[in-house]
């Protein structure tokens, strides 16, 4: 009989194909572009760093979800508006800093994502619009890809993964919400399709968030990419593919440098030899977030004292202290009386440097400097180090920790850039982090920093 000889052999060279090609086929890392608001959305003719500074840590508390909300107040009491409300205005780009460059959809729209360790969820704004803010990349229109498809109420992926999933009882399609901190939130529907990343890799079938009701303080990035622990964060969805292991590096953002060397990689990636790992945490409170323990600070070579142990450690049963390595938050907040101990030693060793302290509080921040020495003299910025868990030291370059502000005079200061935090949610944040090559592994249950290492 001619027909099963026939058959077996084709289905052999077809089980042949197959295997090779995913034998192959998929890369061992994979890249995403990254670039800094400041490049694609240019500054403000005029608008200095500080003013940009303090714009942006005025969104700090936007990318928190729903679940954290409570714990996160959102406004800090003592933020001075009267500072604030100027560079404000007409610079409305109010959310997320990094940016990933990626394609959605086939054919593809490119989409320019705020990248967050702080949540899980990818999603996009999609018309047709009931609520969208303006974007500067097109809009995501599933119905123009040939890939999208909505998940039913049904599907596993609807009632496992989403903590609060509605049904859309007209389609029978898995409706989703989340909302962060400030109010901000999207909301729409539960939907795969494939995103397109450089060198012509594709990622098929990725559960996201088409969101037709958006509002809040994304203002011009197209949606957010969630690179946090959970079942639906990115690095999870890939994780078969490339391994639960992803590594970034934030460059610089006072460099206005289109290219700030800035990276995004899935995927285990030659160890830069500099980097030292710290014992990767989970807050059962909120096992989605990258926890770490932190031991304590340096400042100028020498320990700092003075505020409880407890305060920076991770308590599994209140899920308060430990502290969040975070994407999305500017700058680093600890237990207030970390934070003043940390300051009192930075303000009595900067004094014996020289540099002059203001009178003035800017923002949250309450310990600004004139860098400029009396008679111009030089100055002495103390240095700071961050101790983590396994001996591991941060010790953070001058712009890691010194933030610029603009006075009344429209001169430039610095300010100490940390800030105290009463609610036991203590963050590592981007401004501390630059420059740094950070390794998320969760394989190995670990995470690194490696100084320099952007440039890497
Ligand atoms: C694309 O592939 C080339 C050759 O394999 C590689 O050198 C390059 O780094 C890749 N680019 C990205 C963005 O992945
Ligand atoms: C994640 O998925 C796994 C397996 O599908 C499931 O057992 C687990 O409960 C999920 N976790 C959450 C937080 O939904
Ligand atoms: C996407 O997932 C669905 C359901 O799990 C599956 O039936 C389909 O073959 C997948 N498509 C691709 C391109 O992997
Ligand atoms: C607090 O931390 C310091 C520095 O790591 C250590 O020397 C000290 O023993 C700790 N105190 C307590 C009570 O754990
Ligand atoms: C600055 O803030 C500190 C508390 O952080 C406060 O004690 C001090 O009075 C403030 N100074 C001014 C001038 O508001």
């Amino acid at each position: 009989m001619a027909l099963p000889s026939l058959l077996l052999p084709l289905l052999l060279v077809s089980l042949l194909v197959s295997f090779s090609a995913s034998a192959t086929q998929p890369p061992s890392t994979l890249h995403v572009p990254v670039v800094h608001r400041d490049a694609v959305f240019p500054p403000a003719p005029g608008a200095t760093p500080g003013g940009l500074l303090l714009r942006r840590h005025g969104a700090d508390a936007t990318h928190y979800t729903v679940q954290l909300a409570s714990l996160h107040p959102t406004a800090a009491a003592d933020d001075d508006d009267r500072l604030r409300s100027p560079v404000l205005s007409g610079l409305p780009f109010d959310s997320g800093e990094y940016f990933a460059v990626i394609g959605v959809g086939d054919p593809s729209t490119r989409a320019l994502v705020v990248i967050d360790t702080g949540s899980d969820l990818i999603w996009l704004q999609c018309t047709p619009c009931r609520h969208c803010y303006r974007q500067l990349t097109p809009l995501y229109d599933p119905r123009s890809s040939s890939t999208y498809r909505r998940i039913p109420c049904a599907s596993p992926r609807c009632r496992g993964v989403l903590r609060y999933p509605g049904c859309d009882a007209r389609t029978g399609g898995c409706v989703y919400m989340v909302m962060y901190g400030d109010g901000s939130a999207s909301r729409g529907d539960l939907a795969t399709d494939r995103l397109v990343f450089p060198n012509d890799t594709h990622v098929h079938n990725v559960t996201l968030g088409c969101g037709h009701d958006n509002v809040g303080l994304f203002e011009s990035a197209a949606g957010l990419l969630g690179v946090a622990r959970g079942n639906l964060s990115f690095p999870t969805q890939v994780a078969a593919a490339y391994g639960r292991v992803f590594s970034y590096c934030l460059g610089d953002r006072m460099s206005r440098a289109k290219d700030s060397s800035s990276y995004l990689v899935f995927g285990r990636t030659p160890e830069l030899p500099s980097t030292a790992f710290t014992p990767l945490r989970t807050n059962p409170r909120r096992p989605s977030l990258y926890y770490v323990d932190m031991v304590g600070f340096s400042v100028g070579n020498e320990r700092v004292t003075g505020f409880s142990n407890a305060s920076l450690a991770l308590d599994p049963a209140t899920g308060r202290g430990g502290i969040v390595v975070d994407s999305g938050t500017a700058i680093s907040r600890f237990a207030r009386d970390a934070y003043a101990a940390v300051r009192d030693a930075f303000n009595s060793r900067a004094a014996a440097g020289g540099m002059r302290k203001l009178a003035t509080n800017f923002s949250v921040f309450d310990a600004c400097y004139d860098l400029r020495g009396r008679g111009h003299a030089t100055v002495r910025v103390p240095s700071i180090v961050l101790h983590f868990a396994g001996g591991v030291d941060m010790a953070l370059p001058p712009a890691n920790y010194l933030v610029p502000v603009e006075g009344s005079d429209r001169r430039t200061y610095f300010c100490l850039g940390l800030q105290a935090a009463d609610d036991g949610l203590n963050v590592l944040g981007n401004v501390q982090q630059q420059g740094f090559g950070v390794v998320f592994d969760v394989e190995r249950e670990r995470i690194g920093f490696a100084p320099n290492g952007c440039s890497a």
